[in-house]
């Protein structure tokens, strides 16, 4: 499934070749993101590993559900495309934004990018919000980040029907999250931390944590349908199903059209993987145990002895004797 970005991450090192040969070997770009390829190659590279760290992040999160991230059709630069428009493609839209403007405003603070580095505005005493501390270090320009990764990541969106407004919308939620978990951290200065001078600087969160905020966005996601304004009858908004009057969704809402699929059976025409073979918990009444995970179907069961060293002693000197300890143990897989 990640094939394809790492086919053409390991690309980079042949960037010198020329843009242009690159970028038109990359799959499943829209036009406008061909162009900005062409027009940015050093950036492209990193658009690579943030899309890489949005897909990490999604399977870890998902790594005890039924769609564990994956999903079958078409290969884009992103991985694989959700048809359904489902939470489970809300969710991936939005790791996906936010992956992107994570990894270009890390590239940026590292000085890997040709026109970004630091935030200016954030730097020395410059827009100083109190008394007793200054700007200093390296603040992450999360504004130039989320911008590309507007400029990138919405670019794909070039069919004018409300999945467009759905993934549009998702996609903003994930970069907001991403805003919104910008931290302060401070450095103090004075005789032995006295802390008479502070300097501070913005750093960018773990990207772990942004991927726990989206999986609790996941669970209170909001189902919408689209509002034709327009006597083109294309789908100019969102508004939340089911609510009274014309609610709209709030910016931080992931969106979902269609309700999922139960991920149960490999289906093409949902995108659905399947849970076939996957391992699940023998004890466990949760999605990862096998009653859910394999959905009634049943599992195997594979018997294995764990081998390891254990009741280690230190002898003087010097050596250590060990014993080995085993246990019998079993792994499930669905049917
Ligand atoms: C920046 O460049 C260095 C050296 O090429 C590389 O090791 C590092 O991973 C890059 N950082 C990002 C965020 O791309
Ligand atoms: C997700 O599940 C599918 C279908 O069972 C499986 O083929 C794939 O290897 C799994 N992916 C991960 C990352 O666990
Ligand atoms: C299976 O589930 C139980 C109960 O939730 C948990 O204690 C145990 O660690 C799980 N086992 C594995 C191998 O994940």
């Amino acid at each position: 499934k990640c094939e394809n970005v790492k086919n053409w991450l390991t690309l980079s090192s042949v960037v010198a070749l020329g843009a242009n040969i690159i970028c038109n070997k990359i799959p499943g770009l829209a036009p406008r993101q061909r162009a900005l390829c062409q027009s940015r190659p050093d950036a492209i590279i990193v658009i690579g590993e943030g899309a890489q760290l949005g897909i990490n992040e999604c399977q870890y999160q998902f790594r005890y559900g039924r769609w564990n991230c994956s999903a079958l059709g078409q290969r884009t630069v992103f991985g694989q495309e959700l048809r359904v428009g489902s939470r489970e493609a809300a969710f991936t839209y939005a790791i996906t934004a936010a992956g992107v403007a994570h990894a270009v405003t890390t590239a940026c603070s590292q000085g890997n990018l040709s026109q970004c580095g630091c935030d200016r505005e954030k730097q020395g005493y410059h827009d100083q919000p109190e008394e007793g501390w200054k700007w200093g270090g390296c603040s992450a320009d999360v504004k130039y980040g989320v911008e590309f990764s507007r400029r990138f990541v919405d670019a794909r969106e070039i069919k004018k029907n409300s999945r467009r407004l759905m993934n549009l919308h998702n996609n903003e939620a994930g970069r907001k999250v991403l805003q919104e978990g910008m931290k302060m951290e401070c450095k103090c200065h004075g005789v032995s931390g006295s802390c008479t001078t502070k300097t501070c600087w913005i750093t960018l969160p773990k990207f772990r944590e942004i991927g726990h905020l989206l999986k609790e966005r996941y669970g209170g996601a909001v189902q919408v349908e689209p509002v034709r304004a327009s006597r083109l009858r294309q789908p100019s908004f969102l508004r939340v199903k089911e609510a009274r009057g014309y609610q709209k969704p709030t910016d931080r809402d992931l969106v979902y059209l269609e309700r999922s699929p139960n991920y149960c059976e490999e289906d093409a025409a949902t995108g659905s993987a399947g849970t076939r073979g996957r391992l699940c918990n023998g004890t466990s009444s949760h999605a990862d145990g096998c009653d859910l995970m394999c959905c009634g179907r049943g599992h195997d069961t594979r018997h294995y002895t764990r081998v390891w060293q254990c009741h280690c002693k230190f002898h003087w000197c010097c050596f250590v004797k060990c014993s080995t300890c085993s246990e019998r143990s079993e792994v499930f897989t669905c049917k």
